[in-house]
Formats: structure tokens, sequence, C-alpha cells
């Protein structure tokens, strides 16, 4: 087999804030600057390094972010008033709330109460919705991530078929959504796959592209799919290493074994990753756009 297509998010990425840079340009024009607002809750040492990455990048790019880091102990009402005191704060087009919560505190609640208008996340139910149907406002970051690295390098999904693995409103079930729909590069035919799918492999083996959202370190391997196909891999998971970190990220696809037996494959870290923050900055430039314009 010949050398498989490396799909880098990081390249993708940095296309990607190219073409944001007229976008953020014209908005300056108009006295408008994006802006963010972040809500950390608790010390999960994962979503401490997302959300500095997510900050980094609007720093970056000259945007306005904040982050609201709260105790985990934190009682649901009192956040809750946060969030609706971010939703009337003409600062922020967008309000993100980093998930996981801790156990105590209802996610639906949190989610149903940020103003679907700055929902860049496109959690709420009512972005939910408008997906669903075909008429998205705010596509979640990493799905969005994941066709705009399709679309760059031109893997048409017409026609195909997709197998995600995974069913989490964050990704297996929105990209199940949106490959399925009947738009260009996608109007794929979608299985999607979970933990109460008795045979995985038995839809990986016949999948034209696999999205595999896990969590699982190395889950897939060679020995799981048909040889050619693509391979779009959203896990980062974090395993001891005896680097100066202590630890490495490694996806949910076993890329070493894979990487002969596929045409393309997204690699852990520079793949989805750099695409789903990517994405956040878009949504909340759509979103401040939409504030101004409409
Ligand atoms: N936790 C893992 N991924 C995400 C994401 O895309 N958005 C939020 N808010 N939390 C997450």
């Amino acid at each position: 087999m010949k050398e498989p297509l490396i799909l880098s998010g990081k390249d993708v990425s940095a296309h990607v804030y190219d073409s944001l840079l007229e976008r953020i340009k014209k908005l300056s024009k108009k006295k408008c600057t994006p802006g963010l607002a972040v809500v950390l809750v608790g010390e999960n040492p994962a979503s401490q390094v997302y959300v500095r990455s997510k900050t980094r990048i609007f720093k970056k790019f000259n945007l306005f972010t904040k982050t609201y880091q709260l105790e985990s102990s934190i009682k649901s009402e009192e956040l809750l008033l946060l969030i609706e005191k971010l939703n009337n704060n003409p600062l922020y087009h967008g309000i993100l709330v980093q998930l996981p919560l801790p156990k105590h505190i209802n996610s639906s609640d949190v989610i149903n109460t940020i103003s679907p208008k700055k929902d860049v996340d496109g959690f709420h139910p009512e972005n939910a919705g408008l997906l669903s149907i075909g008429k998205p406002r705010f596509i979640p970051c990493t799905p969005k991530g994941i066709m705009k690295i399709l679309e760059f390098y031109r893997i048409n999904l017409d026609g195909k078929h997709v197998v995600v693995v995974g069913r989490s409103n964050i990704v297996g079930r929105p990209i199940s959504i949106l490959t399925s729909l009947k738009t260009k590069g996608a109007n794929a035919t979608v299985t999607t796959c979970h933990s109460g799918t008795p045979n995985i492999k038995g839809f990986t083996l016949i999948a034209d592209v696999i999205v595999v959202a896990l969590g699982v370190p190395n889950f897939l391997d060679s020995s799981m799919i048909k040889k050619g196909c693509t391979i779009i891999d959203v896990g980062i998971n974090r395993v001891n290493s005896n680097n100066e970190k202590g630890y490495k990220l490694i996806g949910d696809a076993n890329f070493e074994d894979l990487k002969n037996e596929v045409s393309s494959i997204t690699p852990v870290p520079g793949g989805v990753g750099p695409m789903t923050i990517a994405m956040l900055v878009e949504n909340t430039i759509e979103a401040a756009e939409n504030n101004l314009f409409i």
C-alpha cells in the first residue's frame, strides 16, 4: 500500500485562520471585537489544558476572551445566574461552558440556559434541532472541523458508507447528522455505533470512512478496517510516558498499526484537535457578524 495521506488539521486550521482575518478586519471597522466568555468549573486537568489552548488562540488574533474559573463546589443556581449575566453582556458574542461539569450540576440545565444566539458550541437543543433538520445555526466545533478537513483534502462522502463510533452530543451524534445531510461533500450513508452495538467490527470492516470518537486509546486497529479507508480520529487520550511531561497524547486509532493500511488518516496530535479550536473562533466571529449584520 502506498504512503497514506496524513490529514493535517494543523495545516487546515492555518488556512481557516487566514480566511478569518478578513472577517475580523471587517468587524473591527464596525468597532466590533468578537468576544467569548469561557466558563470552567473545577480543576479537571484536561479541561484546563483545552481552555488554555482556546483562549491562547483568541488572544493571538486580538479577540476578546475571559475565563470564569469557578470552584467545583459551586451551586447550580449560581452557575445559571452567571450564564444569564453573560447572555446579557454585549461584550460576549459567544459563551462556552467547558464540559464535563461536576456530577452535582445538571449539564442540560446549564446548556439550556445559554442563549441559543451565543451558543457557539452548538449544544443548545434549539441549535441541535436546527442541525438535525439541515438548517444549522451553530455547528458543534469538532464535527464542523472534521467536515472542513474532508473538504480541504477533497474527500467527498457522497455515496460513501461512513461509520461513526460514538454517539455523544459533542461529536458522535452531530457528525452522524452532518455527514448524512443532503449537502455538498456529505450525502453519505451513515451508521452510528455505540456501547450498545454488539459487533462494532462488523461495521468498521465495511466502512469507507470511520470517525472514531470513543475516548479509548488505540481502540481501532488494522484488523477492524477495510484496506484503503479513511480514518478520522477524534480521541485525545493522555497516557503515561517517560518524557518530561510524564504523559503523551494518543488517539482512539492505533496510528502506527493502521498507517500502511489506510488511504488517509488524521494524526493525534495535529489532526482534529486544532480544527476544534479554529471552528470555535469561526463560530464566535459568526455570532458577532449575526449580531451586527442581521
Ligand atoms: N469538552 C470536550 N469537548 C468540548 C467542546 O467542544 N466544548 C465544550 N464546551 N466542552 C467540551
